[in-house]
């Protein structure tokens, strides 16, 4: 199985980069935080408490979670609920770190990850993340942590937010961060792992570079 792992904080273009990365190579693309974004949906669809952790992985046995590995169509669905949308409002987002944070929740994405990427009829896999370089795919062909300058990442976010201003902003991305790099360190490259900083340069030189680093990789 071929895989590329990408990993990166909050705000490094890592998400639109990865599915660019992967739409030019002819691979699938595992987007792994909408997963802890639908299964934070679903949680406080149920008025489940999200700091209740095992209520939290109580709600794994029957969650019934699907996506679309294809780079250009993002979907994804609770049972047979779209949540592709639902999964992008900002009050998930401020909720779903205490999910990210629960170990028996991060086990169980592990392995649908790899169970994802297995069976996902492309010839190789872009998965994106926090722990896809060190704990999903160690192995991955190709390893890559994305990351930016912390402004940078900050004001791409005030971008993508239509309305948000600056201060809420770096508000949001630094919690988001903080809490987020309790359970998985994801500003450090582990050994073996490939650092692209993309702070200077822009979004096609960025999915270059790292189209570059994976053919040079199957080279060897
Ligand atoms: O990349 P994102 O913003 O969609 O991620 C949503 C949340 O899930 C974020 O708080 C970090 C967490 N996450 C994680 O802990 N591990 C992953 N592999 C992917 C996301």
């Amino acid at each position: 199985m071929i895989v590329v792992a990408i990993d990166g904080p909050a705000g490094s273009g890592k998400s639109s980069v990865a599915r660019a990365v992967a739409a030019q190579l002819g691979y699938g693309f595992l987007d792994t935080g909408a997963s802890y974004r639908a299964l934070t949906w679903w949680a406080l669809d149920q008025d489940i408490d999200l700091a209740d952790e095992d209520a939290v992985a109580g709600l794994l046995g029957t969650f019934t979670y699907s996506s679309s590995l294809d780079p250009d169509l993002e979907s994804f669905a609770v049972g047979d609920v779209d949540v592709t949308a639902k999964i992008r409002d900002p009050r998930i987002s401020l909720a779903v770190s205490a999910v990210a944070q629960n170990l028996r929740v991060r086990e169980w994405m592990k392995n649908s990850a790899r169970d994802l990427a297995t069976h996902s009829g492309f010839p190789g896999v872009v998965a994106e993340g926090r722990d896809m370089t060190t704990v999903v795919f160690p192995d991955a062909s190709t390893r890559i942590l994305l990351t930016a300058r912390e402004e940078v990442r900050i004001e791409r976010r005030a971008g993508d937010v239509a309305g948000r201003d600056l201060a809420e902003t770096t508000a949001s991305v630094r919690e988001r961060d903080a809490k987020d790099s309790n359970v998985v360190d994801f500003f450090t490259a582990a050994p073996g792992v490939t650092v692209v900083d993309s702070s200077d340069i822009n979004f096609s030189d960025t999915v270059s570079a790292i189209v570059d680093i994976v053919r040079a990789g199957s080279d060897q």
